[in-house]
């Protein structure tokens, strides 16, 4: 379920964040989230989508935990753009034979920001 106020409390920040900051004539890069924050809409953008048709963060149901996920790629730059790649184009033989489907509405973006959430759930800090 979508939690109302979260998405709130994002737009907030956000609208917080943005403030002060002139817009510069290039097309310059966006606010820059910190991590936890991206993980946070990520976490949003999982919880929308069909991803928990088949993943349970803790517990492996047709597609592994998303814990299990986070416990076998580092965080990294290179892992958030596999696995986003991963979530866009589907895949299948790294976990077992069933596949993933693909999910070709998704912005890169956004799936980045879903991977940044799954690769989170390993438990440890992130920077
Ligand atoms: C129809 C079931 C299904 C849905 C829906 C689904 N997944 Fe998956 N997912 C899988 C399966 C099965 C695997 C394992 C694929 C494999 O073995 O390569 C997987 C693997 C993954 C992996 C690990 C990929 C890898 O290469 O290690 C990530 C990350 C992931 N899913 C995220 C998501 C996200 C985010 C969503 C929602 C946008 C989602 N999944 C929706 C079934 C699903």
């Amino acid at each position: 379920m979508i939690n109302k106020l979260s998405v709130a409390a994002l737009v907030v920040a956000f609208i917080v964040s943005c403030g002060g900051k002139q817009a510069t004539s290039e097309q310059d890069e966006p606010v820059q989230l910190s991590t936890s924050q991206l993980a946070a809409i990520g976490k949003i953008l999982v919880d929308e989508s069909d991803c928990k048709t088949c993943h349970h963060s803790t517990n492996k149901i047709i597609g592994p935990s998303h814990t299990d996920v986070a416990k076998k790629y580092e965080f990294n730059d290179e892992n958030i753009k596999l696995l986003a790649k991963r979530i866009i184009e589907g895949g299948s033989g790294v976990w077992g034979e069933i596949p993933m489907n693909a999910h070709p509405d998704l912005s890169q973006e956004d799936a980045e920001k879903m991977a940044i959430y799954v690769l989170s759930l390993d438990g440890e800090e992130k920077k």
